[in-house]
């Protein structure tokens, strides 16, 4: 992402802009000690917990963890991506950026976007046109005003209508006969067998797909009438890939960033009939499952994604797919669960307005209902039917990060199917020969890596001991992933730089998350005294942590061997509990001296 840029060019763009200055523009800061606080703009809040920190130029929420540089901010405050933010202010500071960085290729891809832009945006407005005001439109017209869909929300979406001929936009861009080609490519025009071309798009309402920097970057189209297809779409092309788009977000973007939260429904008329009913934090998939890159696409927004679905199996199915995907973005999802064959449009039409918001309100972590259709899937009066929901859920929840949400639903499993929590705990373990890594989940159950969090903001604060961590190689054996990995980042950039420029690091992270975590680190109050004490402290503490968690692993394979009576194996752990034994007493002994 900074590839478009120098380096010493954004350097200069942090330096020239200085955050408190344009966060001032939007939150008004109150000096606190050396840090600036305010109310928070991406999160609601009475008391300030939004600081910002001149001297590192970086900002951190602690409410809603938002962090990262001046970039950073106006990306998420404007809506912005980075190159725009970047040269927005480097204009307004006097910032000379050398001429675009765009390699020839580059360029060419990006005007080629551009004109296929134009193109659409063009068309989406003869559409609209004919929709709105033209001789032709009156049928389209009735059948959105009999599906209960507004003027307001005509305009909103842009929709159009593509009158029932073969020519009609055809000889709208015949005018500017260079433009057919390029909409042969995006597909509005299909060349015929002989000479010519003629519209892809028939007697059908459309759906102009717009993208969240509010390009029209594909159509759907509904048939008025029984005419199969139900809907005909733009076909991918090299602006439109809809596994990678959703419809509404355009619109929906500033309401699900106020919301906080995000309704995911499977059409079109879904969005529309929600956005009558004033619920415009909407957007629908476009005729695919969802993905990696939709969710993606909207954590910029928000973490909170209610799913609608269909109660019916195929609906059921494809809720529970989807779990992995979130789980695997972090963001755990709920589902509104609507009554078998009805659609958030239909249902509306049934339960009004109230009725179809207290099944958003009521809505559950799909994490549960998943767990409900496993058990209700399987008969648990049986051992094989515990054994097959425990085989079900426990790859699931190894996936759920936040420890406490784990242990919660572990715990919940357990007592659903009256078997004990080792039981549970036992398939995490066993779930390593397929793959997930053991030792890491047994750490994670024991959750104690404060010492691990500590040790990342010595590195930050304090250049003197990375030597020490990095000589211990203490970083390698952290138990919490996410802190391992920050960690091997910062020693590299500190192994290239001759130190950890924080300013920089944060511009690196494309990672919220990991951001949030750095800003956060930088800005708590400093509590550390004694570095050189905590030190060696905490590197104390990982290694008797490891130690305690490879013990937790060692009593389960004791008791499985036990259960197997596997003689061998049995001994075999017993002298590794041994060992474990006596380097934690050697490490008792050398933490109470440091502390002595
Ligand atoms: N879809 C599609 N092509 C089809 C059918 C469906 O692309 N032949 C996509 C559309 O984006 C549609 C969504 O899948 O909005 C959901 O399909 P469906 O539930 O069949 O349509 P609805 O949106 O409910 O439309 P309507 O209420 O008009 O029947
Ligand atoms: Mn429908």
């Amino acid at each position: 992402m900074a590839g478009y840029f120098r380096e010493g060019t954004i350097a200069e763009v942090r330096e020239r802009a200085n955050i408190v200055d344009v966060i001032s523009n939007y939150v008004s800061l109150q000096k606190v000690g050396k840090n600036y606080k305010g109310l928070c703009p991406f999160h609601s809040e009475k008391t300030p917990s939004f600081t910002v920190n001149e001297e590192r130029q970086i900002f951190h929420c602690f409410g809603c963890g938002t962090g990262g540089d001046v970039f950073r901010f106006l990306m998420k405050m404007d809506h912005l991506s980075f190159p725009d933010v970047v040269r927005g202010l480097a204009e307004k500071h006097g910032v000379n950026i050398p001429r675009i960085k765009l390699s020839d290729a580059d360029q060419k891809i990006f005007l080629r976007r551009e004109k296929l832009f134009d193109l659409n945006n063009l068309v989406s407005g003869y559409y609209h046109n004919v929709l709105i005001n033209e001789d032709g439109g009156e049928k389209a017209r009735e059948y959105l005003k009999n599906r209960g869909i507004g003027d307001h929300t005509i305009v909103l979406h842009r929709m159009g209508y593509a009158r029932d001929g073969w020519d009609g936009l055809l000889n709208f861009l015949s005018k500017k006969g260079f433009l057919l080609p390029l909409a042969e490519e995006v597909g509005l025009i299909i060349r015929k067998k002989v000479k010519g071309f003629y519209d892809r798009f028939r007697g059908r309402i459309i759906f102009p797909i717009i993208d969240s920097h509010d390009k029209v970057i594909g159509f759907g189209g509904r048939s008025l009438g029984d005419t199969p297809p139900k809907y005909l779409n733009s076909p991918e092309s090299f602006i439109y890939n809809k596994r990678n788009s959703l419809y509404g977000l355009n619109v929906a973007k500033d309401f699900i960033r106020s919301a906080d939260n995000v309704i995911i429904v499977e059409g079109y008329f879904d969005l529309l009939s929600l956005n009558e009913c004033g619920i415009k934090n909407v957007v629908a998939l476009l005729g695919t499952a969802i993905t990696q890159n939709h969710i993606t696409a909207l954590k910029r927004y928000t973490k909170n994604m209610i799913i609608t679905f269909d109660a019916d199996e195929a609906g059921k199915k494809a809720a529970i797919r989807s779990l992995n995907i979130f789980l695997n973005l972090d963001i755990s999802p709920k589902i509104a669960t609507l009554p078998s064959g009805l659609d958030p449009d239909s249902l509306i039409k049934e339960v009004g307005e109230e009725g179809f918001k207290k099944i958003i309100t009521s809505s559950t972590p799909l994490m549960e209902f998943v767990i409900e259709e496993s058990i209700r899937k399987n008969d648990l009066s049986s051992v094989e039917g515990k054994k097959n929901v425990i085989q079900e859920i426990v790859p699931i929840l190894t996936k759920i990060d936040n420890k406490i949400e784990r242990d919660l639903y572990a715990q919940e499993v357990s007592s659903r199917l009256g078997v004990r929590e080792d039981t549970i705990f036992k398939q995490f373990s066993s779930d390593r020969k397929e793959g997930v890594d053991l030792q890491r989940q047994g750490v994670r159950l024991m959750g104690e890596d404060l010492a691990e969090r500590i040790l990342l903001q010595l590195i930050l604060l304090k250049d003197k001991v990375i030597h020490r961590i990095q000589e211990e190689g203490i970083i390698g054996e952290f138990s919490n992933k996410h802190y391992r990995e920050i960690g091997l980042l910062l020693l590299s950039v500190f192994n290239r730089d001759g130190k950890v420029d924080s300013g920089k690091v944060i511009s690196l992270l494309e990672d919220e998350d990991s951001r949030s975590l750095i800003s956060q680190l930088l800005l708590e109050e400093e509590s550390i005294i004694d570095f050189q004490k905590t030190l060696e402290n905490c590197i104390c503490k990982v290694r008797m942590n490891k130690i305690k968690a490879e013990r937790k692993i060692i009593a389960l394979k004791i008791k499985e061997a036990q259960e197997r009576k596997d003689e061998a194996y049995l001994r075999e752990c017993i002298i590794s509990r041994q060992n474990l034994l006596n380097k934690e007493r050697d490490y008792k002994q050398a933490f109470s001296h440091l502390n002595g």
